[in-house]
């Protein structure tokens, strides 16, 4: 055996002969600065011809103290259990309660909110037909729209009719999905679901959330658009908060608007954060005549407005989170403020 490996053997065994707590001895040997590890670490400085030998030799020595620890942890726990070290009247530990994930957090509370206003919860693939994502919304193949939508495509069976798969960049795809299914509208639909870009920086991770929402029925205009959206944010942001429309486009809305609620902070007045006194909270407008027409609706007989926002940036607003990217890091001193 390598003398270095029986070396770090030897004293192994030694420290755990003379242990009183096998499981700190562990860490002292096993742990991320223990002797084992350490000496395992040199295997890339061993000759490449040797290096097979030297893992061999490893192991054996792993295999030898740990099964040293088994039995010392076996004798260490029954002299507690003989000498009655253990004490039975002691406070139980507490148990950690989780809790839910923020986004989950929002998602309930945004579908309370919508509900109220008779908006149901659907939900739509994930993955979904190029149709429904884009060509069915006014956005056909090659359309430079689809630039600002980063897709993933799916390496799958074409579809004749429906094209290729996607992993849905926006909850969109429900649009004519959900009036495929109701036919006749009333629709007021709220769709969640995950989305993907290929895009990640302070603002964006590659798989976020969106809500979506759908309202179509006879003579649908801009001001419920606007009433609903003010209902949202007073009721999820607080009752200072205000929204505005600003003008923008989409190809399955017209007009399209971006909405904008003012800034926590500095309530509209402008701050260092915000600048204009404004946050963009997604985009919006009313349902271009075609959609209606590739959904089976009547242009002429019904209007309808849409939104879709996504709910990681929603949460950043309310919370004022410099990065959205913290959501999926699991970094439980993150998660536990929440
Ligand atoms: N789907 C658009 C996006 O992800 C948002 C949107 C939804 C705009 C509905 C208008 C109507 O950017």
């Amino acid at each position: 055996m390598d003398p270095k490996i029986k070396d770090v053997l030897n004293r192994s065994l030694v420290l755990i002969g003379s242990s009183a707590d096998p499981d700190k001895t562990y860490l002292e040997i096993f742990g991320k600065n223990g002797i084992f590890t350490n000496l395992a670490q040199e295997i890339k400085n061993i000759e490449p011809q040797n290096r097979a030998a030297f893992g061999k030799n490893l192991n054996e020595a792993k295999e030898q103290i740990q099964s040293a620890l088994d039995k010392k942890k076996l004798s260490t726990l029954n002299s507690q259990l003989s000498t009655g070290f253990i004490d039975i009247t002691a406070p139980g530990r507490k148990q950690k309660i989780g809790h839910l994930h923020l986004v989950s957090q929002a998602i309930e509370e945004i579908v309370a909110i919508f509900s109220r206003l008779g908006f149901s919860l659907q939900s739509y693939p994930e993955i979904d037909w190029d149709w429904y994502a884009f060509d069915s919304l006014n956005m056909p193949k090659n359309h430079p729209a689809r630039d600002d939508f980063e897709t993933f495509f799916v390496k799958a069976d074409r579809n004749p009719k429906y094209g290729q798969q996607v992993l849905t960049p926006h909850t969109s795809n429900g649009q004519v999905r959900e009036m495929e299914r109701v036919k006749t509208p009333p629709i007021r639909m709220l769709n969640i679901a995950r989305c993907y870009r290929r895009q990640i920086d302070v603002s964006h991770t590659p798989m976020f959330h969106q809500f979506e929402g759908l309202y179509i029925d006879k003579n649908v205009s801009i001001p419920q658009l606007k009433g609903t959206f003010d209902f949202f944010t007073t009721n999820f942001f607080g009752p200072k908060r205000v929204t505005r429309l600003r003008p923008h486009h989409f190809r399955f809305t017209e007009p399209s608007f971006e909405v904008d609620v003012t800034c926590g902070i500095c309530q509209g007045r402008g701050c260092r954060l915000c600048k204009s006194g404004w946050l963009e909270l997604g985009g919006a407008g009313m349902v271009y005549p075609n959609v209606l027409k590739n959904g089976g609706i009547d242009p002429q007989k019904y209007s309808g407005f849409a939104f879709g926002w996504g709910i990681e940036r929603t949460i950043a607003m309310k919370t004022e989170l410099p990065d959205i990217r913290l959501f999926y890091q699991n970094d439980l001193r993150f998660l536990e403020q929440f």
